[in-house]
């Protein structure tokens, strides 16, 4: 999510930027310049020709909601910075989190309060296998029982689309090495398999991982996750890992689901979640060239891979990985896009060169005029937009898999919402396959390393007043309800 880091280190630094000055420039980020005015994102008739198909839901991951998982993010949020600030910025953990593990019912129903015709949910490595080769019966029980209320929702079906790997491992995993351990590819498609066996009868859209880029930078360049790691080479090799990863998997739900669910005459629609941002340079060239070469390596490297059958990140003097993958191809029926903000980008080549810090830093717009969530990120549905055109060439369906934001009064997401679907039907209108919009979040949860300070619930929790943790519609559901009426997924609004 955030490319530059605190506390990077400064030899690791050093060898980014080395690698950013000197990395090919890549192709752009949708520069088509374009602003979008709000009258007209008032006037516009949201989702107006979609096909019924159309999927319109929400998004959630298991460790976030559900509590009671034990992992290694549960060991890093007992843990501390060098300067005594603790890992969770709140200081808070997700042992109870939005207890979903238990109160799963209240999010069916708030799902089916939406009109949501697809849910994106996490099943959780860890609860499943606690030990190498173990299965939790009794967890796959439980998620059975949830996909299944899914599927009996009222007034008609909540489509799972389930996700395997959400940032956390499960310990023996991280015990190993975790995605640096040569044999976690393998182990999560034993998985993966192992969950074809448990939910292929129930579910048919699989999302085999979330953002892998986001874990990367987090987890190896700026060491704010586990495993705690700033080291640029070490994090090429673990994204290299996870696209293996991803295609171990993805043949392994094929040869273990063989039940088409929903009829539609496909057992099996595989995708990932990828994280994508607009790299915008604030000025002259070398901001440019910074700017497209961080483009090229968190946009770019995934879609790339699996198109081509061949990976290839480079990180001069770092590390180059050119590996013949062959398995990816035709590993995605969709490509899920998670959008959520742009970077502006000021180099900072010559601090970088001299270890005193990341190769740029994110400035805001020119004008100072965006509107920010309640964690800073700038609201700028044009990049969603601009995205969905550059990501079109690859010819997939595109499911935004996430979008939302920060915004604990509730205020700020209904206009985020109309305003995001107004850049998916532009794109749409311009011959963009987009098949599906879920927003993140259905519920208010745990927030990594921001704790329970970002909301993006479009049903908010009192975590620290309400014993009973109930799911509270924010004004955003209202706004939710009018898309779906508008795909006949709920009665048209009374007149006003
Ligand atoms: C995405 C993550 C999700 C959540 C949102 C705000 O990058 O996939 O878990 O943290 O950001």
């Amino acid at each position: 999510m955030f490319l530059p880091a605190r506390r990077a280190k400064a030899s690791a630094w050093l060898a980014l930027a080395a690698a950013l000055a000197g990395a090919p420039g890549a192709v752009g980020c949708g520069k088509k310049p374009v602003t979008f005015e709000p009258a007209e994102i008032e006037r516009h008739s949201m989702l107006a020709g979609v096909s019924p198909g159309f999927l319109l839901g929400a998004a959630t991951s298991a460790y976030q909601i559900e509590g009671g998982n034990q992992n290694d993010w549960t060991d890093w949020e007992a843990g501390h910075y060098p300067d005594g600030q603790p890992h969770v910025s709140d200081g808070s953990t997700a042992a109870r989190a939005a207890d979903s593990w238990n109160r799963w019912r209240q999010d069916v129903v708030a799902l089916e309060d939406l009109g949501a015709n697809v849910y994106r949910l996490g099943v959780e490595w860890s609860r499943l296998e606690p030990a190498e080769g173990a299965w939790d019966a009794v967890a796959a029980a439980r998620y059975r029982e949830m996909l299944m209320a899914l599927l009996a929702a009222r007034p008609h079906p909540i489509r799972p689309m389930l996700n395997l790997y959400h940032f956390t491992l499960p310990r023996w995993v991280a015990a190993r090495g975790g995605w640096e351990w040569s044999g976690a590819p393998q182990a999560f498609a034993a998985f993966a398999a192992r969950a074809a066996d448990a939910f292929g009868d129930l579910v048919d859209l699989w999302c085999t991982l979330n953002e892998p880029n986001v874990y990367v930078v987090k987890g190896y360049l700026a060491g704010q996750w586990p495993p705690g790691v700033r080291d640029p080479a070490r994090g090429a090799r673990v994204l290299a890992r996870l696209l293996d990863a991803h295609g171990l998997a993805a043949a392994a739900l094929r040869a273990h689901d063989r039940v088409d669910s929903d009829g539609d005459g496909a057992a099996t629609r595989i995708g990932l979640a990828h994280n994508v941002r607009v790299f915008d340079p604030e000025g002259g060239p070398v901001d440019a060239l910074v700017a497209r070469s961080a483009d090229d390596f968190y946009n770019r490297v995934i879609p790339e891979a699996v198109a081509t059958g061949h990976v290839h990140i480079s990180l001069p003097t770092v590390v180059t990985i050119d590996e013949a993958a062959p398995g990816l191809r035709g590993s995605f029926d969709w490509l899920g896009i998670n959008y959520y903000t742009r970077d502006i980008i000021r180099s900072r080549i010559a601090r970088a060169l001299t270890g005193r810090g990341p190769p740029y830093e994110v400035v805001a717009d020119a004008a100072g005029s965006r509107a920010r969530s309640d964690m800073g990120w700038e609201i700028y549905p044009e990049g969603l937009y601009r995205l969905l055109l550059t990501f079109a060439r690859y010819g997939w369906p595109i499911i935004v898999t996430e979008s939302g934001l920060a915004d604990r009064a509730g205020t700020v997401r209904p206009g985020y919402i109309r305003s995001h679907i107004y850049a998916i039907d532009r794109a749409r209108a311009e011959g963009v396959p987009v098949v599906g919009y879920l927003h993140w979040s259905l519920i208010d949860n745990f927030e990594w390393s921001r704790g329970y300070t970002g909301r993006f619930g479009l049903y908010t929790i009192d975590f620290a007043g309400d014993p009973e943790l109930t799911r509270r519609p924010t004004p955003a559901v209202k706004t939710f309800q009018e898309l779906a009426a508008v795909l006949g997924l709920l009665p048209p609004p009374p007149a006003p």
